[in-house]
């Protein structure tokens, strides 16, 4: 008889995390145990149905973490937001994980190597860092996991957010000479990672990372006209002294929105070659193909 995983899930109710939920739920040896606020109970029922415990509360609640993290062999966190919840939130989730005896913490990072993009490069690497370092320094006998897979290579960032191309526009951007080259995994395929590092049953380290294609800007156009068959139109916005200096003006505007230079602070890292994964390690987990450019447009149709 196996005996069951029990993992405990923080963030079910978004983007990712509702994929890890379902990837979880989809394994036989894994009870999954997922923290929902009472606000978002409907958007839990999906999983509740399909077989997920779920414990009412939120990352404040010393009771619901207690009861989320019982027994649990991996806690995995895929949240979002600010330094409260990233760093104070997520280090009492930690906390909790440790008295209840998890073997494993993935906290959520779920982006390129914030370990070498620069203090100030992206704000919310900095909050990733600092929480790293914090929970080096507090998780006692739990392995803290971080998963790095560079940036989701999807409509929602690829092609949205960072919008390195505008299929709509039929326009790839950039700034620099575009060179280094960056990492791109899709949602799906970090979860489908994030799953197998939950319940691996051997000894990870501090970092898994894995990417489903490593293309520098040339490569990201000719693997979608090649894909979609589709000619783009290059833009070329400036130089990296130039990105800067529109970082910069975004940053210190009046009522300035992170939302318009946070995107900005990725591109820039990507095309400086910050945040690269090295070493990849896909060969883990061989039983996952994760998606390149070429397979996700043709896939999307985009
Ligand atoms: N590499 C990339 O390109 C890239 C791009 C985007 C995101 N990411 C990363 O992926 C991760 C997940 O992002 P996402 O876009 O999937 O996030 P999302 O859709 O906004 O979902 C966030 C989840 O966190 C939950 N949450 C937030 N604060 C909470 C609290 N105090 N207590 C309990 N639950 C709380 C939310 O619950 P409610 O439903 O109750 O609000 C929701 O389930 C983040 O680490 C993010 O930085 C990476």
């Amino acid at each position: 008889m196996t005996i069951k995983k029990t993992i405990a899930l923080v963030g079910a109710t978004g983007h990712l995390g509702g994929l890890i939920a379902h990837e979880l739920l989809t394994d036989p040896t894994v009870d999954l145990r997922i923290l929902v606020r009472p606000s978002s109970r409907s958007r839990a029922a999906n999983l509740e149905a399909a077989g997920a415990e779920i414990i009412e509360g939120d990352l404040s609640d010393e009771d619901a973490l207690a009861a989320l993290t019982r027994d649990a062999y991996t806690v995995i966190s895929a949240v979002q937001g600010g330094p409260e919840t990233i760093i104070d939130a997520q280090r009492r989730l930690l906390a909790a994980a440790r008295t209840s005896g998890a073997r494993r913490f993935i906290p959520s990072d779920f982006s390129l190597d914030m370990f070498t993009v620069p203090e100030g490069g992206i704000v919310t690497a900095d909050m990733r860092r600092t929480f790293a370092h914090i929970a080096d320094a507090e998780r006692g006998d739990v392995e803290v996991v971080h998963v790095l897979i560079g940036g989701f290579l999807d409509r929602g960032v690829l092609f949205g957010f960072i919008r390195v191309i505008d299929a709509q526009a039929k326009t790839a951007y950039v700034w620099g000479d575009g060179h280094p080259p960056a990492d791109w995994t899709t949602y799906v395929d970090t979860a489908r990672y994030t799953a197998a590092v939950a319940v691996d049953d051997d000894e990870i380290g501090p970092v898994f990372s894995a990417a489903g294609d490593t293309l520098d800007f040339a490569g990201i156009v000719a693997a979608y006209e090649e894909a979609s068959g589709t000619k783009l139109t290059v833009k070329r916005l400036g130089s990296l002294e130039d990105l800067d200096a529109r970082i910069d003006e975004l940053r210190t505007a009046p009522n300035a929105d992170l939302r318009s230079y946070l995107p900005l602070m990725y591109y820039r890292a990507q095309l400086r070659g910050q945040g690269q994964l090295n070493p990849k390690m896909n060969d883990r987990y061989p039983g996952i193909t994760p998606a390149t450019v070429v397979d996700y447009v043709r896939a999307e149709e985009l």
